[in-house]
């Protein structure tokens, strides 16, 4: 239960100066990127640990990390956009030259995130393989 505050007012700590991106980063387009995609992160985390039996499940916190997915995700074309970068960056070149390709994937994570029902751990379970499967068919073509 620790991890849901966190998730949910992951924009106010952001804002009291707490990174939540990669120690070192000094562009703030790179450093925004990061920190959405840790916002992704956190969020796959709460699920993936439930449907791992890691934590007890939890409809509320399941339904939270959703819709901060949900979010996140429909934020990824806006915050990497603007091709900035940084030494700590890991984004390929290839996602401003395929950019329609690189949306496509933030689609599909959207998507996959909002087909995931939050209401059962089984409905957990069975939606965290396209949401994991949407982060690895990214991550393999556009992260270093
Ligand atoms: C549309 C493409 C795309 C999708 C979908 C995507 N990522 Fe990423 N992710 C990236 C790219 C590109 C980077 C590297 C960004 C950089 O270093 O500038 C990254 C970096 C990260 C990082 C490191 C952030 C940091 O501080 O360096 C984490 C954690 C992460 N992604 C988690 C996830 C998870 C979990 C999912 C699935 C739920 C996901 N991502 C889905 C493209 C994507």
């Amino acid at each position: 239960m620790t991890l849901l505050p966190k998730c949910l007012f992951a924009g106010l700590i952001l804002v009291a100066g707490v990174a939540v991106a990669k120690e070192g980063v000094q562009d703030p387009t790179v450093k925004a990127r990061m920190d959405l995609m840790g916002t992704i992160g956190m969020n796959v985390k709460v699920l993936g640990d439930m449907a791992t039996d890691k934590v007890a499940f939890d409809a509320t916190a399941a339904a939270a990390a959703k819709e901060a997915l949900i979010a996140a995700s429909a934020d990824i074309s806006a915050k990497f956009e603007p091709q900035a970068t940084d030494p700590v960056a890991e984004a390929k070149p290839e996602i401003w030259t395929n950019w329609d390709d690189f949306v496509a994937k933030g689609e599909a994570l959207n998507a996959a995130a909002t087909a995931l029902d939050p209401a059962s751990l089984d409905g957990v379970k069975a939606g965290m393989g396209a949401v994991g499967g949407s982060c690895r068919d990214c991550h393999s073509t556009y992260r270093m």
